[in-house]
């Protein structure tokens, strides 16, 4: 805590620190923001259990019961901060049309002056966190900085899991390598003699990325995305950006995905590397986990990342993907040891739940897991506080846990790790799967004929939504690359990126990863899942690898390639031919009402959309008639 200061005493920066941009941004931040006191965070293991404390005796953070679930903690927010809010993220690029019409947006000049009055004494009687950071491992010539301020002591902690945090960071910058400055309050400034709330926010809430000086201001909210600003604010809106920058003159640029990275081998010791596409909590991070069905005897899965992938081509002319984090932040309710085992041995230490129910013997508690112990508790004490039952649950349908509730859990603690999880190389990919969530009319795999019908796949993904973000959920929206709201520039811009990137890499001689397509959420006439997913998803990733290896033909559905009957393995799994049929069938009506929306979509998208979409969908129509 030697590096803690009062306002007035200079910003009494740590020696370490000899990077003359940093510390002048600083400087204006604090004379800004008008904190009491400057912490700069060195990511020591006391400096985590010291603020852990001051979490607890502030009263954000309950300590868990050390016999259960050692070294934990549970934080319950605001009950009007639980997820992210799209509505108010902007990308203030200088040109409306660079943000396109998927993204608000807001002229960086006027978004500076609504932003100064918010920011101009924010952080007063609070303390500023210096928070750096790196996305991708330390040095590596892939990962970038950032540094995040922040009045929120849960954020530096939560920051401490997610990135690589710490004093490491400032010996990489030196004294004027790159950063991206990242500002965040809660907005909730401690007057004299007032006491705190347990979870500080405001309800005008800001998540504003300025792309072209490539900096992040969030104002209002403590929570997840909103807060943590390396995760979707850097390593996708910001990063986006950057990858499609760095396209010029014959360079392909790189990409920022909403993706998980997994490894999966075979029992003849082959590896293959996938990335994969999913909404917000439509289960990146169990698939990410895959534990294979027992008749999968020799098949490994591991997981390189649960959320997000940079994708670079290599100087093997494969492409590359890391994953730029170093924890997950994933979505509580639902994981259970039937759903994800690997996640949950995770969690059996050192880990943050936010919003999740706290038992009567001190431990956590979410929906899914009575599906272990097969009973419900007798009784919890819910995110919000308050005394519940089962009883209760079935009368009022209260649930203990938020359903956006999340744990923050080091992936070093993930049994299922691939051992090359931080390698600054990356790992080699050989297919994409683009996935939404649909109950109905999309089949549950099906295998792009070459890269422009996958980036079109990609592109016309639609998804019902989740409790990931605020607003309706369950009702189907296109989700472009499950980026709509992370996509940090034009999306059409977007879908030119990857087709660019398709062709050049083509040329260079580079092996373009297959695409697929799947749903795991086709429902049947009773409302339930017809698939039953999970470890089972190991069956059409098997399959994926078959088509990889020339093992199997497929059948042509229209829209791709997809699987025979008989081409999957089922030994371990009742699903017979009819079941089958229900999961894969393409119905003609369910198909044109479809893509009348890929229509609609085109036709929001249209200024700038590049035509070989326009074409490849024609044909897809025409496929689709015959
Ligand atoms: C996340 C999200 O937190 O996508 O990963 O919302
Ligand atoms: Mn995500």
């Amino acid at each position: 805590m030697d590096a803690r200061i009062t306002l007035g005493e200079g910003l009494n920066a740590p020696d370490y620190v000899q990077h003359k941009g940093v510390l002048e941004w600083v400087s204006s931040m604090v004379a800004l923001c008008k904190p009491a006191a400057v912490h700069w965070c060195d990511g020591s293991t006391q400096e985590y259990d010291a603020l852990c404390n001051l979490l607890v005796n502030n009263g954000t953070f309950q300590r868990l019961n050390p016999a259960k679930r050692p070294n934990s903690y549970l934080a319950c927010s605001d009950p009007s901060d639980v997820a992210r809010v799209e509505d108010r993220t902007y990308i203030c690029s200088e040109h409306q049309d660079d943000a396109g019409p998927t993204n608000n947006w807001m002229a960086p000049t006027q978004m500076r002056e609504t932003l100064k009055p918010l920011f101009d004494g924010c952080m007063a009687g609070r303390t500023m966190y210096v928070v750096p950071f790196s996305m991708g491992p330390l040095g590596s010539p892939i990962a970038h900085i950032g540094i995040e301020l922040s009045d929120s002591a849960y954020v530096a902690v939560n920051q401490r899991i997610m990135t690589r945090m710490g004093r490491a960071v400032f010996d990489v910058l030196g004294t004027d390598g790159e950063f991206v400055p990242c500002v965040h309050s809660v907005g909730a400034p401690l007057l004299p003699g007032s006491t705190d709330v347990k979870w500080p926010c405001n309800p005008t809430k800001y998540i504003v990325h300025f792309p072209q000086t490539r900096e992040i201001w969030s104002y209002g909210s403590g929570y997840g995305g909103n807060a943590l600003l390396g995760k979707k604010c850097l390593a996708l809106r910001i990063a986006s950006t950057m990858g499609r920058a760095a396209a010029h003159d014959g360079a392909p640029g790189w990409l920022a995905e909403h993706m998980l990275i997994l490894g999966v081998t075979n029992p003849q010791g082959r590896k293959y590397h996938i990335a994969a596409a999913f909404p917000s909590a439509c289960g990146k991070t169990n698939f990410s986990m895959l534990v294979p069905p027992e008749s999968f005897k020799g098949w490994n899965v591991s997981t390189i990342g649960d959320d997000i992938a940079w994708i670079k081509p290599g100087v093997d002319g494969r492409m590359r993907a890391i994953n730029p984090e170093a924890g997950y932040f994933g979505v509580a309710p639902g994981t259970n040891y039937h759903t994800n085992p690997n996640c949950m041995a995770s969690l059996n230490r050192d880990v943050i739940f936010t919003n999740v129910a706290l038992t009567d013997d001190g431990d956590v508690w979410w929906e899914g897991m009575e599906k272990d112990s097969g009973s419900l508790p007798a009784h919890l004490i819910d995110w919000q506080g308050k005394d519940w039952t089962p009883a209760l649950a079935r009368e009022t349908g209260a649930k203990a846990a938020h359903p956006n509730a999340r744990f923050t859990v080091a992936a070093t603690n993930n049994p299922a790790l691939d051992a090359a999880w931080d390698d600054p190389q990356g790992v080699p990919l050989d297919a994409f799967i683009f996935g939404g969530r649909r109950s109905t009319t999309v089949p549950l795999v099906t295998q792009a004929h070459n890269w422009v019908e996958g980036v079109y796949m990609a592109a016309t993904m639609g998804s019902e939504t989740t409790a990931a973000a605020t607003g309706a959920q369950g009702v189907v929206r296109r989700d472009p690359f499950a980026m709509l709201p992370f996509t940090g520039y034009n999306m059409s811009d977007y879908f030119q990126h990857w087709l660019n990137m398709g062709k050049k890499l083509g040329h260079t001689g580079v092996t373009l990863p297959a695409i697929f397509c799947v749903n795991w959420f086709r429902k049947g006439e009773d409302g339930k899942f017809v698939w039953p997913g999970y470890g089972e998803n190991m069956r059409v990733l098997k399959w994926m690898i078959d088509r990889l290896e020339g093992k199997a033909s497929g059948v042509d559905n229209g829209l791709g390639i997809s699987p025979a009957y008989d081409e999957m393995q089922w030994e371990g799994l009742d699903f017979d031919t009819r079941a089958f049929a229900r999961v894969t069938d393409m119905d003609k009506t369910d198909w044109a009402q479809e893509i009348a929306l890929h229509t609609a979509l085109f036709a929001q998208l249209a200024h700038h959309l590049p035509p070989e979409l326009s074409t490849t969908q024609r044909a897809l129509q025409q496929r689709l008639a015959a």
